[in-house]
């Protein structure tokens, strides 16, 4: 039985298998799972997360009670449920991944979409039993009284099924996404929109990035649920939820140490290689709806355009790493993003100048090596909770220029350092680029220091220690 439990549909690994049934084993990618690696292995600290794939359900299935670590995995404590595929296919994917997500990154084309019918009922039907899942295992695996924090717009109904399992326990929630204002919460039809409030509400605290993201959930369930609203605290059907705001950062000290490694100096050496001594305008992606990439190159084209006497001596590097190619609006997505890069190129490309170097496949040293180069670091989301490149880039560039879109939720920490644009004003974007590439080297060198010392905060470490703390009882 564990005190600490952590509840996130993506866990600390992930495993592929081979066609002759061989497991190999992996760490988990993105924000989320770097967040939380802090506590996996710690004792008394069980992380309770989903199969994801084929390769995820095979390792399961061999391992007593879910339960990896007793497989032999050196996971840390990890149990993973296998959830039936087709329940999960549709809790994941077209509820959190497109309905939950695209509402709070406002990514409908509204004149088409959400369409709520029959089908979309059957889906929510599984969401909940997916919750449930979630919700009976960390009932099983918690001592009285222990800590829980369940993670992220997957698990939004864990929490108030959790309390009413075991009232004994301390249950926290968080967002890692924005949150939408109430007038377009309410594109969700109204009894799946008051669950997910309620679900949240189940928690003793629920923990957001930024404060406009707290407000805005505090707003919805003012809004939908007539909840009872002081200061931070919301009380709803007899139970106080309080909330927190905590805004993660970097650990610099292991990012630094990492983009040291040799890969990433081979990787700096062939990047010169292609670009010479131009400058360098970076931006670090999944390819991912509410990233923005289309406008990005946009405003790199007008760029151009309005400034013939950069021609040939600046590039611009734009890694989109694939993302959700499940679901056909990120296919349809990256094709868009090709289709604009192959433009700029055709309009652009001489002899010996290539404009814009796009790569699509993940390479992680390979970043590394590109923000080390950046002069210039665009990060121009519609809508992003956070924003983790928007505070890595200044870490490890100190000449680093960051052009950073007022809609993430960095631009709270990092606004007064950055030139902050409009993500739909493509002139303006591209009015920025150009500031950002003749700003002076003093003043894009303290601009730089200050950006790493606000991105450097709250370590993943301390994020997590904050979380911990806030669900200590308070009498
Ligand atoms: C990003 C978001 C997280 C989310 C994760 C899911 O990192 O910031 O809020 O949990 O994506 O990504 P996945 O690849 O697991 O669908």
């Amino acid at each position: 039985m564990n005190s600490v439990l952590v509840a996130s549909n993506r866990g600390p690994v992930s495993f592929t298998v081979s066609d002759d049934g061989v497991l190999t084993m992996k760490r988990g990618g993105g924000g989320l799972v770097s967040g939380l690696s802090g506590v996996a292995g710690d004792d008394g600290v069980l992380w309770v997360c989903a199969a994801l794939s084929d390769g995820d359900r095979g390792a399961v299935r061999q391992a007593p009670g879910g339960r990896l670590d007793h497989a032999g995995y050196a996971t840390g404590a990890v149990r993973m449920l296998d959830i039936p595929p087709a329940t999960f296919h549709r809790a994941y994917n077209a509820v959190a991944n497109s309905t939950l997500w695209f509402v709070n990154h406002l990514l409908y084309d509204i004149p088409n979409a959400p369409l709520f019918g029959t089908r979309f009922r059957r889906e929510w039907d599984s969401y909940r039993d997916y919750n449930g899942a979630f919700a009976l295992a960390l009932a099983e695996e918690a001592v009285h009284g222990a800590r829980v924090m369940v993670q992220d717009y997957h698990l939004t109904l864990t929490p108030a099924m959790l309390r009413a399992e075991r009232p004994d326990l301390r249950i926290a929630h968080f967002s890692h996404t924005p949150w939408a204002p109430p007038e377009y919460f309410s594109l969700l039809p109204d009894e799946v929109g008051r669950e997910v409030l309620e679900g949240i509400l189940g928690a003793d605290h629920a923990g957001f990035l930024t404060e406009r993201w707290a407000r805005a959930f505090i707003d919805c369930c003012a809004a939908l649920l007539k909840a009872d609203i002081s200061g931070n605290q919301v009380t709803y059907d007899g139970h106080t939820t309080r909330i927190g705001v905590h805004s993660l950062g970097v650990d610099g000290d292991a990012l630094t140490a990492r983009a040291g490694e040799p890969d990433v100096e081979s990787h700096m050496t062939a990047l010169r290689d292609q670009v010479g001594d131009r400058k360098l305008i970076v931006r670090i992606d999944r390819t991912e709806l509410s990233k923005n990439i289309v406008r990005g190159l946009a405003a790199y084209r007008e760029f151009l355009a309005a400034h013939p006497e950069w021609h040939g001596r600046v590039v611009h590097l734009a890694f989109a790493y694939p993302s959700r190619h499940d679901l056909p609006e990120y296919r349809e997505y990256t094709a868009a993003v090709l289709r604009c890069a192959k433009e700029i190129e055709d309009e652009y490309a001489t002899e010996d100048w290539d404009p814009l170097i796009l790569n699509v496949d993940d390479d992680y040293p390979r970043s590394l090596a590109a923000y080390r180069m950046a002069d210039v670091l665009l990060v121009n989301p519609i809508r992003d909770g956070m924003n983790l490149v928007a505070k890595e880039g200044p870490i490890l560039s100190p000449h680093c220029a960051l052009v950073l879109s007022r809609e993430a939720g960095a631009a709270a920490e990092l606004g007064a350092d950055a030139l902050v644009v409009n993500p739909y004003d493509v002139c303006e974007t591209a009015d920025a680029l150009h500031a950002a590439l003749v700003m002076p080297d003093d003043e894009r060198r303290s601009r730089a220091a200050r950006l790493a010392a606000a991105a450097t905060a709250l370590p993943p470490q301390q994020w997590l220690a904050a979380q911990l703390d806030a669900l200590r009882p308070t009498s």
